[in-house]
């Protein structure tokens, strides 16, 4: 995330398009177009790179999704791999007014341009309590190993009032929807790659937290075995979040542009309102 956040940025310095304070629907909608075919080729630079490869030629006769598969490992995926992240990036690419989409609206609203605006989304995104916690379920998930182990991990994370990642949503008080359609790719990957393990330790853990909690998984839940299942190294789970969500946060600053109003919340002061400064400086 960090180095998507940064190359982003970076695209800006040399994009002449990119001004600020003209709110140029044509000009931003071609930048729009232009960091979605970007994204993916970015994530999966940076993963090649890394392990001393170079970045295979770009096709253009593959989806996104087999081309980003493509990418990464080299080889064309098989079509299975590919649909199911295909289905994966369409569930992620916009939900409404989340954290990233709301810092990318924000950001634009001053006038600034696209690519700051993505540049604040990503930045919102990575964090463990929005698209950071796909990586965090397999993390919790590897942490605890076994199915007869699940348990009493769940409830020792209750009694600490530690967060279990993947449950819960800050407006979903009931199932989110995505989570249905992730986790019957999750069930045909791992009975296919015969490694049925982790969705029956995912299934528990939903389970104990429904019944003591009355919460129920979120996206990034089940999305987190499919990445799993399908090769994916798990620091590059939030990266496709990202990627499919460029969609998303691209259009929403177009939106926002082409009827701006600047974003200026009220706080409400709740501390003290009698304290005077101490005098002089040096006993404070
Ligand atoms: C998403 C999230 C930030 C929403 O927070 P929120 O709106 O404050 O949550 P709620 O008001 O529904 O919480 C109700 C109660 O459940 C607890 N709770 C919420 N999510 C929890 C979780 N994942 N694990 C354990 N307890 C949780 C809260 O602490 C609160 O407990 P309390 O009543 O004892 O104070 C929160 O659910 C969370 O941190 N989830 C894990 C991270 C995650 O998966 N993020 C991706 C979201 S798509």
């Amino acid at each position: 995330m960090d180095v998507l956040r940064t190359a982003v940025s970076m695209l800006g310095l040399y994009d002449h398009r990119a001004k600020i304070g003209e709110p140029d629907i044509t000009a931003n909608a071609a930048i729009a177009l232009s960091l979605c075919a970007k994204t993916a080729t970015i994530v999966a630079a940076y993963h090649r790179f890394r392990n001393g490869l170079e970045v295979p030629p770009i096709r253009e006769d593959l989806t996104e999704a087999q081309h980003f598969l493509y990418l990464i490992t080299g080889e064309v995926p098989t079509d299975t791999a590919a649909r199911v992240l295909d289905v994966a990036l369409i569930l992620h690419a916009d939900h409404g007014m989340n954290a990233s989409t709301f810092s990318a609206r924000v950001t634009v609203a001053t006038l600034s341009d696209m690519y700051s605006a993505i540049t604040a989304a990503i930045g919102a995104l990575k964090g463990p309590l929005h698209g950071g916690a796909n990586e965090g379920v397999i993390h919790m998930l590897q942490d605890i190993g076994e199915l007869d182990k699940v348990d009493a991990f769940v409830e020792g994370k209750l009694s600490r009032k530690e967060k279990i990642m993947g449950i819960g949503h800050r407006v979903y008080k009931v199932l989110d929807p995505r989570a249905p359609h992730l986790r019957s790719l999750a069930a045909k990957l791992t009975g296919e790659l015969g490694e049925p393990k982790w969705l029956k330790m995912s299934e528990r853990i939903a389970q104990i937290m429904r019944e003591r909690k009355g919460l129920e998984a979120n996206v990034d839940f089940y999305s987190a075995t499919v990445y799993y299942s399908l090769g994916i190294p798990t620091d590059l789970f939030t990266p496709i979040f990202a990627i499919s969500r460029t969609s998303g946060w691209t259009a929403h600053v177009l939106e926002q542009l082409r009827d701006n109003r600047l974003y200026r919340p009220l706080t409400l002061y709740t501390g003290p309102k009698t304290l005077s400064p101490v005098p002089p400086i040096e006993s404070r």
